[in-house]
């Protein structure tokens, strides 16, 4: 091959490699030139057959060449992965200034019900009450009789009492009107002493700006041997203050009756409501927020008790008022709308779980 050709092959090898785009075409152009069969290696296969005077002026040239080929090559390929790593990071640039986006977890929210119900559950637990529950759909005998409501009493018919399809033998379910049936469930299954309180939904014929057809209570339930009132004030005012976290509340018992608490009372707490804002512990107002009493002792009859051993008394709140007064919302009926934009304005942080020493409402 005449010199000129070297030049031709050379010139044109070297826009070969410098024409090629990617690694995949780099390699092609490798091994055109550089391969077994490659022009580049043919020719320096031709030197073997030549006199050792030829040799001595071709080898350079040859060699040369290859070492230009080589060289070119390992340039473009340097410069491949370099422009190949530029790309790499501009796609993969992140603006690290820019806002997080928020995760579920904190986006949810809790329904100011659980909230109230996992706030009562540490206040009770820390005076020693465990939780007991029962079904919504229960037994006339255990929603009104063995709570010491005789058949066809009037206070019955205070109850707007929503009841199922008389089944074979025509009795009626109904849907609990409070939680108190779960008092006799308790009273029926565990032996004194008892200290429990039994949160859950209850239901009533009723709907207006602060009554829902389905409502939540919590009941509280204490019999042992010598359970009073005085120990029944004390743990309802430790209660309210936990609850409504204030130093102290005036709390005012008014006479009241239920037939199966005597005697029963209607229990108000102090507050003040200056500019549609309600204040606990201050004030000359008071709200009603539950009712209480000694258990009556033909309940501890129906469940087995004798009067004459044990006592007990009994309360129970009403937990969609007191989430109302605690947190402000004037509204009752947005409780049960599942509307996401309530909730996220009332609702609380899925991981702020309230406790006494942490605090209920942190
Ligand atoms: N069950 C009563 C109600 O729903 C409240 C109550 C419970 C009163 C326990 C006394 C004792 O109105």
């Amino acid at each position: 091959m005449a010199t000129t050709d070297l030049d031709t092959l050379e010139r044109d090898l070297l826009s070969q490699v410098e024409a090629a785009s990617d690694e995949a075409a780099l390699e092609t152009v490798r091994v055109a030139a550089l391969g077994k069969k490659g022009s580049v290696s043919e020719l320096l296969k031709t030197l073997g057959a030549m006199t050792p005077d030829e040799r001595k002026a071709r080898g350079p040239l040859i060699n040369g060449l290859r070492d230009r080929v080589q060289g070119a090559l390992a340039g473009r390929r340097e410069a491949l992965a370099e422009a190949a790593l530029e790309a790499r990071l501009a796609a993969e640039r992140i603006d690290v200034t820019l806002p997080l986006r928020e995760a579920p977890d904190a986006r949810g929210r809790i329904h100011p019900i659980s909230q109230v119900m996992e706030e009562i559950t540490a206040i009770f637990a820390d005076m020693g009450f465990s939780v007991a529950e029962g079904p919504d759909i229960e037994t006339d005998e255990l929603n009104f009789t063995a709570l010491n409501f005789p058949p066809g009493h009037p206070a019955r018919e205070m109850h707007d009492t929503f009841f199922l399809a008389p089944d074979a033998q025509g009795k009626r379910k109904v849907l609990r009107t409070h939680t108190s049936p779960v008092q006799i469930r308790t009273m029926r299954s565990k032996a004194p002493p008892i200290r429990v309180i039994i949160p859950g939904r209850t239901y009533r014929h009723d709907s207006d700006q602060t009554h829902t057809p389905m409502f939540h209570q919590c009941e509280g339930l204490v019999i042992d041997k010598a359970a009073n009132i005085a120990n029944l004030k004390w743990v309802l005012e430790e209660f309210c203050r936990a609850f409504f976290e204030v130093e102290a509340v005036k709390m005012r018992f008014r006479p009241s009756f239920f037939p199966f608490t005597e005697p029963s009372a209607e229990v108000d707490i102090q507050c003040s409501r200056k500019g549609g804002e309600i204040r606990f512990g201050e004030g000359t107002d008071w709200l009603e927020i539950l009712g209480c009493g000694m258990v009556h002792p033909n309940v501890l009859r129906n469940c087995g008790l004798d009067p004459d051993e044990v006592q007990g008394f009994a309360f129970g709140v009403g937990l969609d008022r007191i989430a109302m007064l605690k947190y402000g919302m004037p509204d009752l009926r947005p409780f049960f709308e599942a509307d996401v934009r309530w909730l996220d304005h009332y609702g609380f942080r899925p991981l702020d779980v309230p406790s006494l020493v942490a605090g209920l409402t942190a």
